[in-house]
């Protein structure tokens, strides 16, 4: 809803002509005031209650000092109006003094509507114009998120960290961070030092364009532990959980070329090395008493590190080939009387829900972990046919969807450069099918839609090979993913042609920032970034 209200109060700043402040994600419901003069925000002195400092000293800082107007951040523990936020809602009024009054229930709702505030008054020549009115808010979704894979090429942390920044900007709240692959191990465990010696480093890596053609260049680095908490401690401070994911029982050839006792070492020409090519690769963790006291030593250093409820097990991709022809792992099946390798999957992962249960934590993995059966209470990331969420659901398993055919970034953005540097992996997912996705299945009953958590989207990397192209197949699709896990505007009032003019707004934003996004026309903001890192 977006009205106008009538001329109510006048307050004490310049005149500014009305425009419309373009806010993405979309609020709930927005009020402007057209003629009253608007409110200089920029230097604005920004008092709050106790519990949203951490809000309060965002807006500070982005708003500097000297201003006249007056921010106050309040708490409330009952509906404002007659609107009833929740613990990430909040409300934005501007009374007649010039002063703003950002309400909520918590600093995570209190630092959104600094978000929308922020959104609203940009700063142009130093001043920064707000318009009264009031703003209520609150999302949809409690899960909205933003995956990136820092396993087939390091991101590295000054590039996680800007992205945290534009995250927030989106009120986006969860950052899925995919640390270990078969082509690299990307995280320090101090008990396990090989896996970042050796499982940190190929000796080689598809070239961009060709991806059967190999560069023959030695590739790898890794987050030191000090690293990590650098990035929690920035994403807490942006209400951004983050999620670690480490692969098991596939996609876990770095780990095992590390140390080769964790994979199946009793099969022919067992011989595992780093992967130097992308693809669904053969090794896989043995489900030995030895590897699930390895998985627990990695969670014993990593938990205290992610405050993170969910802890991400990734469980696609396992091919069960090496089990098959795995003495050791047939004389499990047999002990355990599991009837084929797909309930050994379920075996392995039950096992691992009960370490990580016992460390307090939530398991979640990609949707095949249900494949051999599943535990009630471990959470799934349903990303293949939708037909695994009905599965989901119908086990009364909680769900965020995350589906390659709405939510798969590494796939081409539209039109691009013919050149190599812009090669992706294949398919093509245009914004405006972002956009229109809708993340509850259409069969769910009212029951099965309370499971569903959210959304996110998925940054593959392995064409993602720096920031620049990070940031070019992120952007602006994640603009339209947040809309869709942050506003209540289902499918059928949402439209691509109320959009369209409403992103294009923002992507000044964008601008400002110099994000490198994909342009209409296929370019990216700022061509020359994209070398980096070359
Ligand atoms: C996946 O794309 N393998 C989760």
């Amino acid at each position: 809803m977006r009205s106008l209200l009538p001329l109510a109060f006048l307050v004490a700043a310049q005149l500014t002509s009305f425009a419309s402040p373009n806010l993405v994600p979309k609020p709930l419901s927005e009020a402007y005031i057209a003629d009253a003069a608007a409110i200089n925000i920029q230097g604005a002195t920004v008092t709050a209650d106790s519990d949203l400092a951490n809000a309060a000293n965002y807006l500070r800082g982005q708003l500097g000092q000297g201003g006249q107007a007056k921010i106050h951040l309040v708490k409330v523990t009952s509906p404002v109006g007659n609107f009833e936020t929740d613990s990430e809602g909040y409300v934005i009024e501007s009374t007649p003094g010039g002063d703003i009054t950002i309400s909520a229930r918590t600093d995570a709702g209190a630092f959104y509507g600094a978000i929308t505030l922020l959104q609203l008054g940009e700063l142009k020549n130093g001043q920064r114009f707000v318009v009264p009115g009031r703003i209520q808010d609150k999302p949809r979704f409690a899960w909205r998120g933003l995956m990136i894979d820092d396993g087939r090429h390091f991101i590295g942390k000054a590039e996680v960290l800007r992205m945290l920044d534009l995250l927030a900007l989106h009120k986006m709240n969860i950052f899925h961070w995919h640390l270990t692959e078969d082509q690299g191990w990307r995280v320090e465990i101090k008990k396990w030092p090989k896996l970042t010696e050796v499982g940190s480093k190929r000796t080689a890596s598809p070239v961009m364009g060709d991806r059967n053609k190999s560069d023959d260049k030695p590739y790898g680095d890794f987050y030191t532990q000090e690293d990590l908490k650098e990035v929690v401690a920035k994403a807490t401070s942006l209400h951004i959980t983050v999620v670690p994911e480490i692969e098991m029982p596939g996609h876990a050839g770095a780990a095992i070329a590390s140390y080769p006792q964790l994979g199946n070492s009793d099969i022919p020409k067992y011989d595992p090395k780093v992967a130097t090519s992308w693809g669904v690769k053969y090794y896989t963790y043995a489900p030995k008493e030895e590897t699930f006291a390895f998985i627990d030593d990695v969670f014993a250093e990593l938990i205290p590190i992610f405050p993170s409820t969910y802890f991400h097990i990734g469980g696609d991709e396992a091919p069960k080939t090496q089990w098959k022809s795995s003495p050791f792992a047939q004389s499990v099946m047999k002990r355990e009387k599991l009837k084929d390798e797909h309930e050994l999957q379920s075996y392995f992962v039950g096992r691992v829900e009960k370490i990580l249960n016992a460390r307090g934590k939530k398991l979640i993995g990609w949707d095949e972990i249900q494949e051999g059966g599943l535990s009630k209470s471990a959470t799934m990331m349903v990303w293949r046919d939708w037909k695994w969420a009905q599965l989901a659901a119908d086990h009364g398993n909680q769900i965020v969807m995350s589906p390659t055919s709405h939510t798969y970034f590494d796939h081409s953005p539209g039109t691009r450069p013919n050149d190599p540097r812009f090669d992706v992996i294949g398919g093509v997912l245009p914004i405006e099918k972002v956009y229109a996705f809708e993340p509850i299945p259409a069969k769910f009953t009212p029951e099965q839609q309370k499971l569903v958590l959210g959304c996110q989207g998925q940054l593959w990397s392995e064409y993602i090979y720096n920031g620049a192209k990070l940031e070019y197949m992120a952007f602006p699709r994640v603009c339209a993913l947040a809309e869709v896990a942050w506003s209540d505007n289902t499918k059928k009032d949402r439209n691509w042609q109320e959009f369209e003019p409403r992103l294009q707004a923002h992507l000044k934003r964008l601008d400002a920032l110099k994000v490198n996004y994909h342009r209409n026309d296929g370019t990216p903001a700022v061509t020359d970034k994209l070398g980096r890192g070359e």
